[in-house]
């Protein structure tokens, strides 16, 4: 009798803390998980292909200038704003594929070179709704400038990778450029 009241009370005991564990692991906030359980397979390889217009000049601009500095007389300081149509083609009309939003800053004292800070924002075919984050530095009188892609969102999750970038057209006087860029991503 003694026994079993013994082995109820230890039983007890074991399920109290049994229950306690329980209660404290679901309270942590991570956990492992396996990539295909979120869908995330094969990682491919994507190469995109598009030109960038970056229009200052009127009527119709598509990056302004937010940041003006009064205290040098370069262009050192200067921050634009820009949502940039992105084209399957250099031609104004070309089919639009995307936009690139972001702003870019002359982060250099002694050439033109550029911080870059962009989303590139797609809005066709099987990207469309997904984009790539860019981050990088453009010094825009190279031919050549490689900038990272830091990211992406929708078919991009997970998005590591590159994009070079060419000037097609530049104008001094007005500051409008189209620029061929080719962007080389690792994503699933
Ligand atoms: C900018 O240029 C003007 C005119 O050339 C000159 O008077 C001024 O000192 C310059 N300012 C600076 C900060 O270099
Ligand atoms: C892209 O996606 C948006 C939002 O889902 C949709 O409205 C639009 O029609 C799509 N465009 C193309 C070309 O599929």
């Amino acid at each position: 009798m003694a026994n079993s009241k013994n082995l109820t009370c230890i039983f007890t005991i074991i399920l109290t803390l049994l229950f306690s564990f329980a209660a404290a692991k679901s309270s942590t906030f991570y956990r492992n998980l396996s990539p295909v359980s979120l869908g995330f397979k094969k990682e491919k390889l994507s190469h995109l292909h598009f030109f960038f217009h970056d229009i200052l000049s009127s009527p119709n601009p598509t990056a302004v200038r937010v940041v003006e500095p009064h205290t040098t007389n370069s262009s050192f300081g200067l921050i634009t704003m820009a949502d940039d149509p992105l084209t399957v083609g250099p031609e104004p009309g070309s089919k639009v594929v995307g936009k690139a939003q972001g702003i870019y800053g002359s982060a250099a004292q002694e050439e033109i070179g550029f911080l870059m800070i962009m989303n590139l924002v797609f809005t066709e075919g099987k990207f469309n709704g997904s984009t790539l984050s860019l981050l990088g530095r453009n010094a825009v009188l190279s031919t050549v400038r490689e900038m990272p892609i830091v990211g992406g969102s929708g078919a991009f999750r997970f998005a590591r990778g590159y994009a070079q970038a060419k000037t097609h057209t530049l104008d001094f006087k007005t500051g409008d450029a189209v620029v061929e860029y080719n962007v080389y991503v690792f994503h699933y």
